[in-house]
């Protein structure tokens, strides 16, 4: 086979970026080794920031979203005794959407159907070749059990932190930088009404706890758990009597609960990944850097890396132009790198680890965000995300 450029990988950023080079007349194909029914079913975060808004706008994917998102103002920022709401809008003039992730990958999927885009999925043993040159390839097994490659003239790695892309960089060029925190999250979705009209990020003793949402009849919650936490210990009734007193301790409030749908532990990590070109090789989304949850950010810099790509690979296969190629990982890593600070700074905020002084640093530092307009501005810049050029 052979194409222009060849997409490792049919989450939101290898299905965005397809979409997004076809609309500017460049051929693509895809290849996942999951099947499409496991990547539609993936749960994740749910915020979208307006440029993320924007940028899907512009790719022809977001008539679902303009109906279904719900516009959201601020966030709740509380400890126990005090919930401060921080009202985006009036302090920096954006605001954010909740539409999950799990909607935005459908509505691509869908579009890139309807084009007729070349998606192979389930394949394995995908490799990526002569990537020093400018005729890489890409070869995989594919369902049937075929081997087959696909010549081209760009290869991306959209394929995850797990995918084999980001390896394909040799080690004397690529340098990582990598985060574990001692705590993971047990999400939960469940079928109930939102017991709040914004999203409650609650710092707590017995450990951070959050209130998202997916729509007006579904909630999403988050927990903090130890890292190494077994799902048989969080029962039902457990989780709703953890989530009642996390985020319902010394406030006037009460939480609805309702059927649980899903739980899982999510590990939490930062990692990011340098460069993000190498030759033919370009890098997005999570296969370059990883965040971890508190802010909602993986997503939005997955959808900010190949709003950056579309146009610098349209240069390089349409006209041989390669200086947006050549800026691609410098300006993408500067975006990379103020969402792992704003990632590690809410989680490292929000979070129970440490000792008594380091509580009493993170009650200093909350009390500090929610009553100072400058403080409180800061975070509403990040999390409503910073315009480029950063
Ligand atoms: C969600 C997840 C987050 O990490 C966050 O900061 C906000 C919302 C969510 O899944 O809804």
């Amino acid at each position: 086979m052979r194409t222009q450029v060849a997409i490792v990988g049919a989450g939101p950023a290898g299905l965005l970026l397809s979409q997004l080079l076809a609309a500017r007349g460049v051929e693509s194909v895809v290849v996942e080794t999951r099947s499409q029914d496991y990547v539609l079913a993936r749960i994740r975060a749910g915020i979208l920031e307006q440029s993320s808004v924007e940028a899907l706008r512009a790719a022809g994917v977001a008539a679902r979203l303009e109906v279904e998102a719900l516009p959201h103002r601020g966030i709740y920022l509380q400890w126990p005794g005090e919930r401060h709401h921080l009202d985006f809008v009036d302090l920096v003039g954006r605001r954010v959407f909740v539409y999950g992730q799990t909607e935005v990958t459908k509505d691509l999927v869908s579009a890139r159907e309807q084009a007729g885009q070349e998606l192979h999925y389930e394949v394995h043993d995908t490799a990526v070749h002569d990537i020093e040159t400018d005729h890489p390839s890409v070869t995989f097994t594919d369902v049937a059990g075929a081997v087959r490659r696909i010549g081209a003239r760009a290869v991306v790695g959209c394929d995850g932190s797990f995918g084999p892309c980001r390896q394909a960089v040799p080690d004397r060029i690529r340098r990582t930088w990598e985060r574990t925190y001692p705590y993971a999250w047990l999400g939960v979705l469940a079928d109930v009404a939102p017991s709040t009209d914004e999203l409650i990020y609650a710092w707590h003793p017995e450990g951070f706890a959050m209130h998202s949402m997916r729509s007006e009849q579904v909630s999403r919650f988050y927990l903090q758990v130890p890292a190494d936490e077994e799902l048989a210990e969080w029962p039902d009734d457990r989780i709703w009597e953890a989530l009642s007193t996390r985020l319902g301790e010394g406030v006037d409030w009460s939480l609805t609960s309702g059927p649980v749908t899903e739980k899982s532990v999510l590990p939490m990590r930062s990692r990011v990944t340098s460069p993000m070109r190498h030759g033919s090789l370009f890098l997005a989304g999570d296969a370059a850097h990883i965040v971890p949850p508190t802010g909602a950010k993986g997503l939005n810099l997955a959808i900010a890396d190949v709003a950056l790509l579309a146009p610098a690979l349209a240069d390089l296969v349409l006209s041989g132009d390669s200086r947006r190629a050549d800026d691609y990982s410098p300006t993408a890593l500067r975006r990379v790198w103020r969402c792992t600070h704003f990632s590690w700074w809410m989680t490292t905020m929000l979070h129970q680890s440490g000792d008594d002084f380091d509580a009493e640093l993170q009650r200093s530092q909350l009390r500090w965000v929610a009553d100072s307009r400058a403080g409180a501005a800061g975070l509403a810049e990040n999390y409503t995300g910073l315009p480029l050029p950063l």
